[in-house]
């Protein structure tokens, strides 16, 4: 390289990386107040995020109603489907079993969800509905193979009578596999029903029966959820009307909730799922008691009569949208109804007799063109008449702006929706090239709901990858800097089974036995945990930070503990320096606290069920009168907490 140009670039580097910025934040008023629902989830059964995730059922086709209704099973032997004299009508498929006395018994095996995790030491509850018409017991074992075929633990249960009963037997098994199976074998000759053969933990989260994988809720939890949205994304759509979610059926005794197809088993070519259905098992009644464990206000979202509009073209007429607005009005009832009206009382029978307090409800997922403001409009008329208090939320379709958009929102405005859900699934660049979106909304119509979002960096075939989180973390200043028009906002997807997802990038990634939170999920998880209540003014050179060279920043103020959070974001190749001037702040008062920062110098770096190298670490801070002094390396997130001292 010619010697000048070098001593140039070397000027140059040096310079920027000398480059002071001062930023003043203005703690003596509040600009707006942020919802303390701001940071939320949006849980959808894609990627086996319910059946073969979040829900901890380890049995795949339990009651045998899928289309096929061998899948997931392995049958051996005289083994038959059938459905006269059924246990549940809702679900009246069965397996008899046969042993006819030859040398080969008869059996099954389940293969779960691609594997049974099972882990050494804990307990599993194995339970059955059965019937013999044999007049001398049967006997059967129950057991727990290996990956490698080792049948290591074998329990025998006895069934005596011809009426449906329930048996249940608690394993333990003496090993750990991520892809063990559960085999039945019936060892006397003879004949016995079977069906909703289950396997579950003990240890699921709150220790519930038909509960939740521990350690996923976990995951949630310690993201502090302000708001949670459920149950879907497309699913609450369906593949066609038939298919959608319908809340109903996803309610009652978990044996009786009919099985419904589920949106993603062949939606992408490249990633079909023939056998992913939904059990129901995980249904609204499991949602709102999560929305309760986590501290997050329930947010579900119902079908609005259009059946999802990229798999088909289905759309019930308006004179028939009657009992899809009654679903509505009687979910509403089931969340917040006494325990004498209809659907409280269902609540209440259930187990849970206090009001859920359901605030908010959604109608469509991104539905586009004239048929949905049609449909939105005779469900919000109905909302508001008998429940004046409850948010409605419409869509704005499935993009970040175009045509459809620009339609929606004019029509959301006349409708007089509370929120409007937006969706952007775009680039690390447009992410970053975003920090000013809400800048210059419209403050006068409806709140915004980012209710789907996440960078997608196609050129590393949508990882995870740091580059996403940053650009992520660079522009949820820019919903911090706007909460008094943006008032909630969820990642999306959840959940990714790391041998059976369709969709990708997601939050957190599992495999039968363990959990991954890529370095978006400790995106949310630091703005989740570092809310505040007030937005304060933060400014560069007159101006918001907005990616001037290459920095975002917002401030807010915690009220209850008197902090100020501030958030910055370094996006640039060099560090750079930052003295932040605090306004409002008397004389002898001083800033001390804590800094919590996620870097890393690679942007494709990534976080794996084996290791997670990015997440967030402490850096301390040194204390001086009225202003920091900052130094924000390369590639960067910082939050840093602060306490004014004693005046
Ligand atoms: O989050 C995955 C899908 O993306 C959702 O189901 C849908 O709303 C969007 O298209």
């Amino acid at each position: 390289m010619n010697k000048f140009i070098y001593i140039f670039i070397a000027f140059f580097v040096s310079n920027i990386q000398a480059q002071q910025h001062v930023m003043t934040v203005d703690v003596s008023k509040s600009m707006a107040q942020i919802s303390p629902t701001m940071y939320g989830i949006f849980f959808e059964d894609i990627n086996f995020g319910a059946d073969g995730g979040l829900y901890a059922e380890l049995v795949k086709n339990r009651s045998f109603e899928f289309p096929q209704p061998f899948v997931g099973w392995i049958p051996f032997g005289n083994v038959k489907i059938r459905n006269d004299q059924p246990c549940f009508d809702r679900n009246p498929h069965y397996v008899r079993i046969i042993n006819d006395g030859h040398l080969l018994r008869a059996g099954l095996d389940n293969e779960g969800y691609r594997g049974i995790g099972l882990k050494k030491g804990e307990e599993y509850r194995f339970s059955v509905y059965i019937r013999t018409p044999e007049i001398k017991p049967m006997k059967l074992s129950i057991e727990l193979v290996n990956s490698n075929g080792e049948n290591l633990l074998k329990k025998e249960l006895e069934v005596k009578g011809n009426e449906w009963k329930k048996l249940t037997a608690i394993l333990k098994p003496p090993f750990t596999d991520s892809h063990s199976r559960l085999r039945i074998l019936l060892l006397t000759k003879g004949t016995v029903d079977m069906d909703h053969i289950s396997l579950f933990p003990i240890n699921t989260w709150e220790k519930r029966e038909n509960g939740l994988r521990a350690d996923l809720v976990q995951a949630l939890y310690e993201l502090k959820p302000g708001v949670f949205r459920f149950p879907g994304g497309c699913i609450i759509e369906g593949n066609n009307l038939s298919t959608r979610y319908q809340w109903k059926n996803s309610i009652g005794p978990v044996e009786n909730r009919p099985l419904n197809e589920n949106r993603w088993n062949y939606a992408f070519e490249h990633k079909a799922f023939p056998d992913y259905f939904q059990s129901y098992g995980l249904g609204f009644y499991e949602y709102f008691l999560l929305s309760e464990d986590l501290g997050a206000e329930p947010l579900p979202v119902l079908s609005c009569g259009i059946a999802c509009q990229y798999a088909c073209d289905e759309t019930v007429a308006l004179e028939e949208l009657a009992p899809y607005v009654q679903d509505a009005l009687d979910l509403i009832e089931f969340a917040n109804g006494s325990t004498t009206s209809k659907w409280g009382k269902v609540r209440a029978d259930m187990g849970h007799p206090e009001l859920f307090d359901l605030k908010m409800i959604a109608i469509g997922n991104e539905q586009w063109g004239e048929r949905y403001p049609e449909r939105l409009e005779v469900f919000t008329k109905a909302i508001r008449s008998r429940y004046p208090n409850i948010q409605i939320i419409g869509s704005s379709g499935p993009n970040a702006d175009g045509d459809k958009f620009d339609y929606l929102w004019p029509e959301m405005r006349r409708i007089g929706v509370d929120l409007v859900d937006e969706h952007y699934y775009m680039s690390p660049n447009w992410f970053f090239a975003n920090a000013n979106r809400y800048d210059d909304y419209d403050r006068k119509g409806p709140k915004v709901f980012a209710g789907e979002y996440a960078s997608h960096d196609h050129s590393t075939r949508k990882a995870n990858n740091f580059l996403t989180a940053l650009s992520e973390a660079a522009f949820m200043t820019g919903l911090e800097r706007n909460a008094d028009i943006v008032r909630l906002a969820t990642y999306a997807p959840l959940f990714a089974h790391i041998e059976a997802w369709q969709w990708n990038p997601n939050l957190i990634w599992f495999d039968n036995l363990s959990v991954m939170r890529t370095p978006n999920y400790y995106v949310q998880q630091m703005y989740g945990m570092n809310t505040g209540t007030d937005v304060l003014s933060l400014q560069m050179n007159g101006k918001s930070v907005t990616g001037q060279d290459s920095l975002y920043a917002s401030a807010v103020l915690n009220t209850p503990t008197g902090e100020v959070i501030l958030k910055l974001v370094n996006a640039g190749e060099q560090s750079a320096k930052v003295q932040i001037d605090f306004k409002g702040l008397k004389k002898q008062q001083i800033i001390s606290g804590t800094c919590t920062y996620l870097q890393s110098n690679n942007w494709e770096a990534i976080n794996t069920l084996k290791q997670e190298l990015l997440v967030p670490r402490i850096c301390p801070i040194k204390t001086q009168p009225r202003s920091l002094n900052l130094e924000l390396q390369p590639h960067s997130f910082y939050i840093y907490r602060l306490q004014k001292s004693p005046s």
